[in-house]
């Protein structure tokens, strides 16, 4: 009877787990990721086609917060060899961006931050030179060196709005709420005129060949919503394509 009555939870606790967790291919062209509540329940996981084998990456997005005390992670690739195998951060107190590739980590200051505004932000990384350079809203970073100078590889867990610490672990200090938009990574290191293109949301900016906003497959966990931008911040240029 106590078997019977614990297998009757399983089955309730991960029809209700299994409930939360929708996944879908969809094009999310002027639509927003919200992230509304501190916990660890509410992410988005993006999946793409291929396992990963890659020599060089680009990743933009644009994400909207008033957070101005804790760090925020709007983007995390987990991969088995790496925790950290490519994250996007910025902590409001240091005032510095860090990008992470392969566990190793370089931080850029004086990139600019704006609270309850959209921020453009991409990074590039190739590995024939292990050099980083980062662009938010516009302001192009200087290079940095970053981690060992290997290709990405394997089968990548790629988190919006969370912090992995592990293979399914987020860690409850790094909760991103705002919202997220028009994630991209490309399997190459975009040109400087590309990356604008892609800031002042040019019609015809280069849509990303490993993830790409446009048709994304994704599973949305928790209270995450999927939103039109024009219903949750005012008309911009970004809303023109
Ligand atoms: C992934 O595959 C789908 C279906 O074949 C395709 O339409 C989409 O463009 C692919 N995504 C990327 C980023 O190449």
């Amino acid at each position: 009877m106590k078997n019977l009555a614990s297998y009757i939870l399983v089955l309730l606790c991960c029809g209700l787990a299994w409930s939360q967790l929708k996944t879908a291919r969809r094009c999310l062209r002027e639509k927003v990721i919200t992230f509304s509540k501190q916990t660890t329940e509410g992410y988005v996981q993006l999946h793409a086609n291929e396992t990963m084998d890659f020599s060089k990456i680009t990743v933009c997005l644009r994400f909207y917060t008033d957070e101005n005390l804790k760090t925020i992670i709007p983007f995390s690739l987990f991969t088995p060899t790496y925790l950290t195998d490519f994250t996007l951060t910025y902590s409001p107190l240091t005032k510095q961006y860090y990008l992470t590739v392969h566990n190793g980590k370089a931080a850029f200051n004086g990139l600019p931050f704006n609270l309850n505004q959209w921020n453009s932000v991409c990074a590039t990384w190739d590995a024939s030179s292990g050099l980083a350079q980062m662009f938010v809203n516009e302001v192009p970073s200087v290079k940095k060196a970053i981690g060992p100078k290997e290709a990405f590889k394997g089968e990548p867990k790629i988190i919006l709005g969370q912090y992995q610490t592990g293979p399914s672990a987020f860690n409850p200090d790094y909760v991103f709420t705002g919202f997220i938009s028009d994630v991209h990574v490309y399997k190459e290191v975009l040109t400087p005129l590309l990356i604008k293109n892609y800031m002042e949301a040019k019609i015809k900016f280069k849509l990303g060949d490993y993830i790409s906003w446009r048709n994304l497959k994704h599973t949305l966990a928790g209270s995450v919503q999927v939103e039109e931008r024009h219903h949750v911040t005012f008309y911009t240029k970004q809303d023109v394509n």
